[in-house]
């Protein structure tokens, strides 16, 4: 069975190496342009309408044609004809968030910042659309661009799988920046690679009063610290340690009132994370009964909402993987195209495309002190390595002409072997 997989790959990588196009190249220009524009303009999830406009205006430009609107703001590209499908994903939102990172082009939206990279996303997927454009009469089948809206949250991925945007896939890859790599280096994992993510809001409510009287209070600020070290001993005492899961508390709001003054009520909100169904589950329940039980001892109430569109795990595929590897080393040399063995507690909504399709999912590096791009995503700080950039948008193309190319020859084998 093992043996089998292999042959099977190494004869993906082979028929990928001789037959497929030569790569065409990338307009780093107008990448770079659209990057810029983009993260002068942050949108939030499902409101990317000005995103999306420069989307679709690129497109009209680059005379590729476009299914819109698909979960509102999204865009449906498609190069080519035909089977197989091959599609490639970008998503276009921005994160709640003041832009501190000093560019010259930096947000100009009070509040709204694209510091999780996806403003790089959406404009190599319009590069990579330029490129493939150039080689459109040669393609073995369909290259379709999913420019996707609602990656932080709302679940955009999969109200585009709702509205059709995977019909006839035969695969789907997506990317990720990622500063804690260099610039130049590629990453990707087999299996298992985000975790499962829900959120949660909890509102404890008890009896305000005045500061100087807590004996005539329910006190839901103690109640509230109690619960968040209450929730400490889930992951540490409750969850199977080779399995491993996540509980943060991220956020604790008390309101604006006077430091003499007892709330009525507290609000906290956070996070899970876990890999396997079961502990999710685990996670999910245990959560709620702590917080309940714990506002209960403190004389308070607690009500705790989920989200309503929790994260599955992004589990990729091991063909489409090594498939996205060996592409990557022709972007970015063999020693710098790198298989990970360690999968992260980060969540990616991409899992929804992944769950339905074979799937490959690169983290994309942008580390580079020179270029000032040092800071972890979702911070104000937050710089992207332009010089990245022009690289992701090869893979997206060399990913997308090595699927097509394995696949046809596949095809051709099989029917000579007929
Ligand atoms: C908690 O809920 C119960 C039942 O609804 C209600 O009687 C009580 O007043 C509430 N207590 C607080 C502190 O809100
Ligand atoms: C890092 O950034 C500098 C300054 O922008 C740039 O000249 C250099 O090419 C970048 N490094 C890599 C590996 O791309």
């Amino acid at each position: 069975m093992c043996i089998a997989a292999a042959a099977v790959l190494l004869q993906l990588v082979f028929v990928c190496l001789a037959n497929a196009l030569v790569q065409p190249a990338i307009d780093t220009d107008l990448l770079l342009q659209l990057r810029r524009q983009l993260h002068n303009n942050p949108e939030l999830a499902f409101q990317e309408h000005e995103t999306s406009a420069l989307v679709r205006e690129t497109l009209d430009a680059l005379n590729i044609g476009y299914r819109h609107p698909v979960a509102g703001t999204g865009v449906v590209a498609e190069l080519g004809s035909g089977h197989p499908v091959v599609v490639l994903r970008g998503d276009m939102d921005a994160l709640p968030l003041d832009e501190l990172s000093g560019e010259a082009f930096s947000s100009r939206n009070p509040g709204k910042m694209h510091a999780c990279g996806h403003d790089g996303h959406t404009s190599m997927l319009l590069a990579a659309a330029k490129a493939l454009k150039s080689v459109e009469g040669e393609l073995q089948g369909t290259v379709r661009l999913l420019f996707q809206p609602a990656e932080e949250g709302g679940g955009g991925a999969a109200v585009m799988i709702a509205q059709g945007a995977l019909e006839g896939a035969a695969a789907v890859f997506g990317m990720h920046v990622n500063p804690a790599a260099p610039t130049g280096t590629i990453h990707a994992k087999a299996g298992p690679t985000f975790a499962a993510s829900d959120r949660f809001r909890i509102s404890i409510q008890g009896v305000g009063g005045h500061a100087g009287m807590p004996h005539k209070t329910h006190d839901a600020v103690v109640a509230a610290a109690m619960a968040v070290v209450a929730l400490q001993p889930l992951v540490s005492r409750e969850v199977n340690p080779v399995q491993g899961g996540v509980v943060t508390v991220s956020r604790i709001n008390t309101g604006e009132g006077a430091a003499n003054i007892v709330p009525e009520r507290v609000q906290l909100s956070g996070t899970i994370r876990a890999f396997s169904a079961e502990v999710f589950e685990q996670l999910r329940e245990r959560v709620t009964a702590v917080v309940t039980n714990t506002a209960a001892m403190y004389r308070c109430n607690a009500s705790i909402e989920w989200s309503p569109v929790p994260y599955p795990p992004l589990v990729t595929d091991a063909k489409m993987t090594a498939l996205a590897l060996a592409a990557a080393a022709k972007v970015v040399g063999l020693g710098n195209a790198v298989e990970i063995s360690e999968p992260f507690m980060y969540a990616e909504d991409f899992a929804f495309l992944a769950a339905k399709v074979p799937a490959a999912f690169i983290m994309l590096g942008i580390l580079n002190e020179s270029a000032g791009s040092v800071h972890g995503l979702h911070t104000p700080q937050f710089r992207l390595d332009e010089a990245a950039l022009p690289l992701g948008a090869a893979l997206h193309v060399r990913f997308a002409l090595d699927f097509l190319a394995a696949t046809a020859n596949i095809a051709a084998l099989s029917r000579d072997e007929l």
